[in-house]
């Protein structure tokens, strides 16, 4: 536990609108600021910086909190983290008591752990150890040392002790290496044993220079071909991009999104320095996010194969949602980056990415792969797919180049492919009122409320809830209204979990300063149930009327709806469910 006043003070000199200014553009909107959410894709501002209360709120997806849950949620750090990183920002120091933390290996331990290891790797490349790693990396991979040492890359040695004596030597506990993905424990004499041994190793390094993780690639057909690290306390797979350390600063053009970290390395090796890769997964909608943070037109470079074209799909998908214009690199000859640049030079590949397609042009390719239209019902699936495309797009203009396109490569007439193509778009209209109104239906009842599931078991309770904690939230006139006796009410009288555990610490809170901060909140909440809670202070303040008589009428609401639960109490959900089955059938 970090004190209290420390907290404060460590808020008070980070300014959430300086601090969040660095990963949004904000602009002023009446005494508050706002912006593109950086937590969901949009493209009119829902994301509200309230200056005077120094909270945020996103209206669109419900993120909301302090400063501090800001950077949780924008660095992905657990509180702690999260308190020390703005106190580096503003140059605080956390006193630390020397008792090891409860709550297991800290980031910051981890992130250490982790240099101390890239660094031992790269040593060991350079030693007799590491030979073998060397000769693969610059004979059959044709690195040279520059870029080796640019990359940090490393050799693993083929030993289960090599690391983890390395490590324990420099200090690092058993359970420091175990979570840090450097090691397992055999079940058997309870022993551990290095999990990287005989790769060659590619340290992961987030933007802000920290060693996060490891990929180690086998140097002969052994299988698997590349271990990576697993999720660790400094690490996240599908929040990070390797390379992007890099990439970030030459992306004012584009970005290049390549499948494999040896594709990365031999694009920045040949002057391709805006090159980045996932980390052996699919892309993520965080991790198109966060590139569309860095670049407005991403170049997809994936590998040339089947696999390769499929996976482009989704990568297109998500970076569109992000706001990003996309192309996509058509390769002949080589099935991926590496190879096509050993092959044809560097060159070449520069006139691949001015020839890179759109969009549309990439998915007449892929329909055109897979149906032979020479035969007329394939020619009708392959003509109905491409309409479907056709009609995403956002303006009239674009839908009459695409059918005009669709138009030539099938040999069809123009008229007939525009009066499909209105077919298309007058149905996802349908589809897309009908979505509406089911989920404004169901979010106004709570259904499907996965923050706060009690929401649902009395409405008429749980907005009564509401009301009470966020008047009592907003205003310190209610705070002290309560405080001063003007009115009784227990934890036993709120309808929900989440609203018991809420009042449980804004008492306290009362109770012990009577002045009150969302940091109170601090460690005992979720991002997410920080920003519900965000939610109940900002609908309140945006109503007009948020006198006493408001506050009493909603505690009287809750007394007697707690009187009244005595035993039957899930009769309403069981009702709302009944309704809700009744009205999907009749869609
Ligand atoms: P590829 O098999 O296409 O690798 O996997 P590559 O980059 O062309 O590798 P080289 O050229 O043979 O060295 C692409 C990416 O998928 C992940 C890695 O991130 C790799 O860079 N991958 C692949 C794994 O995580 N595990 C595997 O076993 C294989
Ligand atoms: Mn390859």
């Amino acid at each position: 536990m970090i004190d209290h006043r420390i907290i404060e003070e460590i808020k008070f000199r980070n300014n959430i609108e300086d601090v969040i200014s660095s990963y949004v553009t904000l602009k002023r909107a009446g005494s508050n600021m706002n912006g593109l959410c950086p937590f969901h894709s949009e493209k009119t501002p829902s994301f509200t910086v309230f200056t005077s209360s120094q909270n945020f709120y996103c209206f669109g997806c419900g993120a909301g909190g302090d400063v501090i849950t800001f950077i949780m949620r924008a660095e992905n750090l657990e509180y702690p983290d999260a308190v020390e990183f703005l106190a580096k920002r503003v140059g605080i120091e956390i006193p630390r008591d020397n008792e090891p933390s409860s709550r297991g290996p800290s980031r910051s331990r981890i992130i250490d752990m982790n240099r101390d290891a890239a660094r031992f790797f790269h040593t060991q490349l350079y030693s007799e150890a590491g030979r073998a790693g060397l000769d693969y990396l610059k004979n059959s991979r044709q690195l040279s040392d520059s870029v080796i040492k640019r990359f940090g890359l490393g050799f693993a040695p083929d030993s289960f002790g090599a690391i983890t004596d390395h490590l324990r030597s420099k200090g690092y506990t058993e359970e420091e290496m175990l979570s840090g993905f450097m090691c397992g424990k055999s079940k058997k004499n309870g022993k551990l044993y290095d999990y990287f041994r005989g790769r060659v190793m590619f340290p992961i390094i987030d933007v802000a220079g920290n060693v996060i993780a490891f990929g180690g690639r086998v140097m002969d057909d052994s299988v698997p071909k590349y271990l990576n690290s697993s999720d660790t306390p400094a690490f996240k797979k599908s929040r990070n991009l390797f390379a992007l350390n890099y990439a970030k600063n030459n992306a004012e053009d584009h970005i290049i999104l390549c499948e494999g970290y040896m594709d990365v390395i031999a694009l920045h090796a040949a002057g391709f320095s805006s090159a980045v890769a996932t980390l052996g997964t699919a892309i993520t909608s965080e991790q198109a996010r966060i590139i569309s943070k860095y670049t407005k037109k991403v170049i997809i470079s994936y590998d040339s194969d089947a696999a390769g074209q499929r996976a482009a799909d989704k990568a297109i998908k998500l970076l569109s949602e992000a706001g990003c214009e996309v192309k996509v690199l058509k390769m002949n000859g080589a099935k991926d980056p590496d190879e096509y640049i050993k092959k044809f030079g560097a060159e070449k590949f520069k006139d691949l990415l001015s020839g890179s397609r759109g969009r549309f042009d990439f998915k007449v390719d892929s329909v055109l792969a897979v149906h032979d239209i020479t035969l007329p019902d394939e020619k009708i699936k392959a003509s109905d797919e491409l309409c479907k495309i056709a009609a995403e797009a956002y303006s009239e203009a674009e839908r009459e180049v695409y059918i005009g396109r669709i138009a030539e490569v099938l040999s069809l007439p123009r008229d007939s492919i525009r009066a499909d193509v209105r077919r298309q778009v007058s149905r996802r209209t349908r589809e897309r009122k009908k979505n509406e109104t089911r989920n404004a239906y169901l979010s106004g009842t709570g259904y499907g409320d996965r923050v706060n599931p009690d929401f649902v078991k009395n409405v008429h309770a749980a907005r009564a809830e509401e009301t009470v904690l966020g008047l009592l939230l907003s205003f310190e006139e209610h705070r002290k209204f309560f405080a001063d006796g003007g009115f009784e009410l227990s934890e036993d009288d709120l309808a929900t979990e989440l609203g018991k555990r809420i009042f449980t610490v804004l008492k306290e809170g009362i109770d012990a300063t009577g002045a009150f901060d969302l940091s109170i909140f601090g460690d005992r909440f979720s991002v997410e149930e920080m920003g519900r809670i965000t939610k109940m202070r900002v609908s309140r303040e945006q109503l007009t009327v948020n006198d006493r008589s408001v506050l009493l009428d909603a505690v009287r609401v809750l007394k007697s709806e707690s009187a009244a639960k005595s035993g039957s109490d899930d009769v309403s959900y069981d009702d709302l469910l009944s309704l809700i089955n009744k009205k999907k059938k009749e869609n």
